[in-house]
């Protein structure tokens, strides 16, 4: 139904917010019709509820870290893990990969900004030799999936309005890498409005609103409101793999780690490394008033990242979130009807507005407050929630920085790092430096190997084995 300008208008001038229609007599009939969309898009009652809380407030109050504890997880084997229990995990996510049971699904809404990169973040190039974008390797991954569990796979990818189109047309550009097109299911996240410090809703254009994603919190919601869901229901598929765009290295359905979610009966489970380094911006697993929750490396007090457990020595908070979960559907379907509402975080920015004149104005600080919600805050909400411990090594080198850590560099040195690993266990010889680092680029596809097992199996077919030399890329379909 469209929305009547009359009345949306008395809505925002009620609200407070008559500002946002400032310059609507000025605007064409395209350009008020546009803007009434926009602000036809904005739950005035819950941006009344921010401000309240999150802006009037002069932000939010320090978290409350009465009784806090370091969250308990499932260590690795070789870490002390129960073999026989990880073993019976992998079997059991092993059967619900072959039957059906689980779908891929990737936030990918960000803009490559803080990379200095122009475009959907999916599209940047990581691989070492072929440069190939991020998309394209875990299509790749999705696919040695398929083939060896022999069942279709589903992908949901949650885009913003910003890179919606682009990433659509990029997986059309390119064949879907692949994969059957018919199951590679995008939608976009929904949006916040951003609000000045006195909490005006602030427009970018004398027509249009200052409008931002709104987090990966809104991944539920959005997967709900996509249909996506019911699609997932239809299919007869229960459980979702969830993973951030930037990681190239992530295991996209890993058998192990949906085995540990199914046999827990948990509705949303995670995965952790062990952080390198206290300052190291990972969230951190801790438990807060009887729940497991992820605090972020910037709430949780430097003093506390710093303590060191006396008898082993390791950090205290030494759980890193990587930011790759398992989420059960009807789980996502009781969150995003509301259930638990995730809390909205404030984060300030610098957001480009107009003036009372309606001149731009681009701010040298930040003038404005933008509001997100993170898809870890469900973790309280969530029945028999399960951390399970991995290698970073196998699971997480993600590309967020232009420059040093996880930057294209750190990320290109651990995929070859990965590479040369798999190969020495496969009996191949190669030079590498003392952090595992080969002396050459190469690059394997996921689809000739994806990780130490499928690649030896490759390796092995392999008569006689290719020379190892620079550049060389192992890519056969390994059907
Ligand atoms: C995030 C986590 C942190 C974790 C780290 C691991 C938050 C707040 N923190 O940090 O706990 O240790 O990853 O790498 O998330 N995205 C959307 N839509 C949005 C916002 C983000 O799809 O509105 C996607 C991005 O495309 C990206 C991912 O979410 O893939 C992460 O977002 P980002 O803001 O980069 O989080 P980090 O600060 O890196």
């Amino acid at each position: 139904m469209r929305p009547d300008p009359t009345q949306l208008i008395e809505a925002f001038r009620r609200a407070g917010q008559g500002q946002v229609f400032a310059f609507y007599d000025r605007l064409s009939p395209g350009a008020k019709a546009r803007l009434v969309e926009e602000a036809a898009e904005i739950d005035l009652a819950e941006v009344d509820r921010l401000v309240r809380t999150l802006v009037a407030a002069g932000g939010p109050q320090p978290l409350d870290l009465k009784g806090l504890s370091p969250a308990p997880y499932e260590r690795l084997p070789g870490r002390g893990g129960d073999s026989a229990q990880w073993a019976a995990a992998a079997a059991a996510g092993e059967a619900a990969l072959r039957a059906g049971r689980v779908a891929a699904f990737t936030v990918a809404g960000g803009q490559g900004t803080r990379l200095g990169f122009d475009g959907p973040k999916g599209t940047f190039p990581v691989t070492p030799v072929r440069h190939r974008p991020l998309f394209q390797v875990f299509s790749e991954k999705l696919i040695a999936a398929e083939r060896r569990y022999g069942r279709a796979l589903h992908w949901f990818i949650m885009t913003s309005h910003q890179n919606h189109a682009a990433t659509e047309g990029f997986f059309e550009d390119n064949g879907h890498f692949g994969l059957d097109r018919s199951r590679v299911h995008f939608f976009r996240q929904g949006r916040m409005p951003a609000v000045d410090f006195t909490g005006r809703i602030l427009l970018d254009g004398q027509g249009s609103l200052a409008l931002s994603p709104d987090g990966h919190g809104g991944s539920l919601r959005a997967m709900a409101r996509s249909g996506g869901l019911d699609l997932m229901a239809s299919e007869g598929i229960d459980t979702l793999s969830y993973f951030q765009v930037d990681n190239p290295l992530v295991r996209c359905v890993d058998p192990a780690f949906i085995g540990w979610h199914l046999l827990r009966g948990s509705e949303m489970s995670s995965k952790t490394i062990p952080k390198a380094y206290p300052e190291e911006k990972l969230g951190h697993f801790c438990l807060r008033r009887g729940r497991l929750e992820v605090i972020e490396y910037s709430d949780l007090p430097m003093d506390l990242q710093r303590e060191k457990d006396p008898s082993s020595g390791a950090l205290r908070y030494e759980a890193g979130s990587i930011a790759i979960h398992v989420i059960d559907r009807e789980f996502i379907r009781r969150m995003a009807r509301g259930a638990g509402e995730l809390p909205f975080h404030r984060a300030d920015k610098k957001v480009s507005t107009v003036d009372a004149a309606g001149c731009e104005v681009r701010p040298e600080k930040a003038n404005g407050v933008k509001f997100e919600l993170f898809v870890f805050d469900a973790l309280p909400s969530a029945r028999n929630p399960v951390v399970i411990e991995t290698a970073r090594a196998d699971d997480f080198s993600p590309v967020k920085n232009a420059e040093g850590v996880d930057s294209p560099a750190s990320c290109r040195a651990d995929q070859l790092r990965q590479y040369a690993r798999w190969l020495k266990s496969a009996g191949a010889s190669l030079p590498t430096d003392s952090t595992g680092l080969p002396d050459f680029a190469l690059e394997v596809s996921p689809l000739f190997g994806y990780d130490e097992g499928s690649f030896r199996e490759s390796w092995s077919r392999l008569k006689p084995p290719p020379a190892l030399a620079e550049g060389l890329v192992l890519e056969n379909s390994g059907k």
